[in-house]
């Protein structure tokens, strides 16, 4: 028996242990150009490449298609439409049959897809597309929720409201009242890889469909009923996306259906790979939306009672419209107590591609509701935004109840202001820049300090459950699958570092492995934050199971009790022995023990009633804080973001180096949403922004001068989640609202900080420059 008794030998650690910085698993192949995406996997012999026909108008029934110069254009080998869909036309994931895969009989919105080519080369199908002679007769169209009714225009699925106490009946007696309406902006994901499907037939009608998706299992489901199969035919993998941002959560499901159907029916492999421009015209983004507010208060400041609507351009279909826009209202308080409050959703249909998924879920658009009251009463009170801030936060102990009913039990956002105040020098710099703004004529300062609380959990409650796989081999070596998807975030790393802490082994024994339907089935999308919440509980589950037989087998192979055997790094003491894991996972295979075990979890405490608008909906919050200050042009709006301070609180991290990068990814995103990234439509419904030439996403130049970031990683106050983490993924996008405020602040500047600037988002440098000129004529100079 190997004995491992050396002192130094005792004293490691194993590596990859969690609370670890360990780097991304795939850190130096994105780098390198060696991680595997689904455009860089060998291709089938015969692989075909589709390409897609888009409506040319935004509302039309379809009176006649041509598409005879486009099935004999060079390369092609098939074009379907609508009728080639042997189940049935549908990719809604709602399922309220309300997003045909091709369109039929009429189209919707400028850029829905109406057909798809298939051809020897992507270039031969981009091309005949192009051929196709569609003839309209145009409809009217709804682009623009700003003119809507709310109460009376067509929504595409039904409101949600919520509400506490006599929100109207105290705003009418509340000493003083403000009223106004802001828009918040939307976003194209801008992932670096556009969505892609390569589907390969099998036999037997099988088929097995790469996808760059969030959400394979569902997927996996569409392409069944796509093409009237059973879900066992259907076998969906991904191994990574470059990026998805909550794009890849439904989108990717019309593209791996068309990929299916037409493989199957000419027996080849297909291969769907959007272009940049149809990407950005064909598959969904962030919901902009519209925000009436009507909000009572006193002189001192203190919120009494918030009116709102939020209004949302959703598109033609539903997709996630539901669920994005009851995120909003779950946010539309942020950190403050509303004392009395009424929120009510508008999920609105319009002629425009349909909204979907995007980092923070309708959560980042209702905080800029609530951050934009704030506003409103600071100005109307004259006092710092950060006072009136503090003054409503949630406490800790009373006025700690949300407007769905939930209480807040874990608040510590006075900590981390406070933190951040001190450490940002707030106090400070609000002098120094007042003193640098008498002086300074053309150029003006600006400075906010703005709080993020988010709720983890997945609203639609039976999406919080998880499955993971994981096999020992006989070498020890172990082999990790769970339902989780990689998308840049780090999950996997993070999964495999809580498999190699069971096991008390080196991360590199532990094989990461591209998720799939076939291995972990019914997954939920990974989303809401909450993979490594969910897929770290699960897998550990499982190796708790594997360990468990080892431990159970040495106890009786070497009669010790089983408190005297304990899994030290890579090798296991049993008794006053100790043995390598490799050795003791051996003698178990050698005694017919199990060694792979299947992993389950679903998240406890969360109830949610929709039609009450009470319930529990989320596990726990996160909490951040952000301090940024900008210096803005006056004569032409454009403006730098010169220091940005954040402290975000991340639990006992699983992995300080990938939270940070989360954080800082985070925040620049947001930045980008708030600031540069603008969505244009023209009067026809055209999406003119469908390209970086004309969408401007944050460059390495745009971030902040200086950029402090700072993790809270404090384990106290909070629920037993996988090794006392928390979610990281989406809170800190919603950071980025201190530089739209610190904006509001320098324009504010122009006329004494008497007017509040309203600015709403993106605050663009030519936005900037209107409120400016506004404010110069409102305060007559
Ligand atoms: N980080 C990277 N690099 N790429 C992404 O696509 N998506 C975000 C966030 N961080 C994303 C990302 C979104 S929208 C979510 S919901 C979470 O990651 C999902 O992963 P998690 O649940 O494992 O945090
Ligand atoms: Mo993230 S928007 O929940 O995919």
């Amino acid at each position: 028996m190997n004995k491992h008794t050396s002192p130094d030998f005792k004293a490691a650690k194993i590596a990859g242990a969690v609370h670890t910085d360990q780097r991304h698993d795939s850190a130096h192949k994105h780098v390198t150009g060696e991680a595997i995406y689904i455009d860089d996997m060998p291709e089938p012999a015969g692989t075909l490449h589709g390409a897609l026909g888009l409506s040319t108008v935004a509302h039309a029934t379809i009176r006649g298609i041509d598409l005879s110069a486009v099935g004999t254009a060079p390369g092609v080998i098939a074009v379907l439409t609508a009728a080639d869909v042997p189940g049935e036309n549908d990719i809604s994931p709602t399922g309220r049959h309300d997003e045909p895969i091709l369109a039929e009989g009429a189209v919707q919105f400028f850029g829905q897809p109406i057909f798809c080519v298939i051809a020897e080369t992507r270039e031969q199908a981009r091309r005949a597309c192009r051929l196709a002679r569609i003839e309209y007769d145009e409809l009217p169209a709804v682009i623009d929720v700003w003119d809507l009714d709310p109460a009376k225009d067509r929504l595409v699925t039904p409101p949600l409201t919520l509400k506490r106490g006599d929100a109207a009946g105290t705003i009418a007696a509340a000493p003083r009242r403000v009223k106004g309406r802001m828009r918040v902006g939307g976003q194209d994901h801008f992932y670096l890889e556009g969505h892609i499907s390569l589907a390969v037939p099998g036999e037997d009608g099988d088929v097995t469909v790469h996808c760059s998706t969030q959400h394979p299992s569902e997927v996996q489901h569409m392409v069944a009923h796509a093409l009237g199969v059973p879900s066992h035919a259907v076998t969906v993998e991904i191994r990574r996306m470059g990026g998805g941002f909550g794009g890849k959560e439904t989108q990717g499901n019309q593209f791996a259906a068309l990929a299916a159907i037409a493989a199957k029916r000419l027996g080849r492999a297909v291969k769907i790979r959007l272009d940049r421009d149809d990407d950005m015209l064909a598959t969904g983004k962030r919901h902009d939306f519209v925000v009436d507010y009507d909000v009572g208060f006193d002189d001192e400041g203190n919120i009494l009672s918030v009116d709102y609507i939020y209004a949302a351009r959703c598109g033609f279909s539903s997709d996630l419209s539901g669920p994005v826009t009851d995120r909003a209202l779950f946010h539309c308080d942020n950190a403050y107590f509303w004392p009395a409050v009424h929120a009510k959703s508008a999920p609105l249909y319009t002629n425009t591609v349909s909204n979907t998924a995007f980092r923070g879920f309708g959560g980042p658009q209702g905080m800029v509701g609530a951050e934009r009251i704030i506003d409103e009463v600071a100005f109307a009170t004259g006092k710092d935004p950060l006072e009136v801030r503090k003054l409503n936060f949630y406490g800790t102990r009373e006025r700690n109840v949300t407007p769905y009913h939930q209480t807040v039990e874990d608040n510590i956002i006075h900590r981390i202001v406070a933190e951040l105040e001190e450490s940002a020098d707030y106090d400070g710099r609000r002098r120094e820049i007042a003193a640098f703004n008498n002086h300074s004529r053309i150029v003006k300062r600006g400075l906010a300090l703005t709080p993020v609380k988010f709720g983890i959990s997945f609203t639609a409650t039976h999406y919080n459950q998880a499955g993971a796989l994981v096999h020992v081999y006989t070498d020890g070596s172990v082999h990790l699958n769970h339902g989780g998807t990689e998308m840049g975030q780090g999950l996997y790393v993070k999964v495999a570092q809580v498999v190699a802490e069971e096991f008390q082994i080196d991360i590199d024994r532990v094989k990461i492995t591209a998720t799939t339907t076939a291995k972990v089935p019914n997954t939920s999308a990974t989303a809401a934050s909450s993979g490594s919440d969910l897929n770290g509980m699960a897998a550990q589950d499982a190796a708790r199971q594997i360990r468990k037989r080892l431990t159970d087998f040495a106890a009786d192979k070497y009669s010790v009790p089983v408190d005297q055997i304990a899994f030290l790094p890579n090798r296991v003491r049993i008794g006053n022995q100790e043995i390598p894991f490799p050795d003791l996972v051996k003698q178990a295979y050698m005694a017919r023990v199990q060694l792979s075990a299947a992993g389950f979890y679903k998240t406890p405490k969360i109830h949610w009633n929709r039609d009450k608008g009470e319930g529990h909906p989320f596990y726990y919050f996160a909490y951040g804080a952000s301090c940024s200050e900008v210096s803005v042009d006056t004569l032409t709006g454009e403006y730098v973001v010169e220091r940005t301070d954040i402290l975000h609180e991340t639990g006992r991290s699983l992995n300080r180096a990938i939270d940070l990068g989360q954080i800082e990814g985070g925040f620049i995103q947001g930045m980008g949403w708030l600031t540069t990234e603008e969505l244009w439509w023209d009067g026809k419904g055209r999406l003119r922004t469908h390209a970086p030439s004309t969408y401007k996403i944050p460059l390495a130049s745009d971030r902040p001068k200086i950029f402090n970031v700072r993790l809270a990683d404090w384990p106290e106050a909070h629920e037993p989640t996988i090794h006392r983490s928390k979610a990281v993924g989406e809170p800190p996008f919603m950071l980025a609202m201190s530089v739209l405020h610190a904006l509001s602040d320098a324009v504010a500047s122009v006329a004494d900080h008497r007017i509040c600037p309203r600015l709403d988002a993106p605050a663009t440098p030519e936005r900037v420059l209107m409120a400016i000129e506004q404010l110069r004529r409102e305060a007559g100079r």
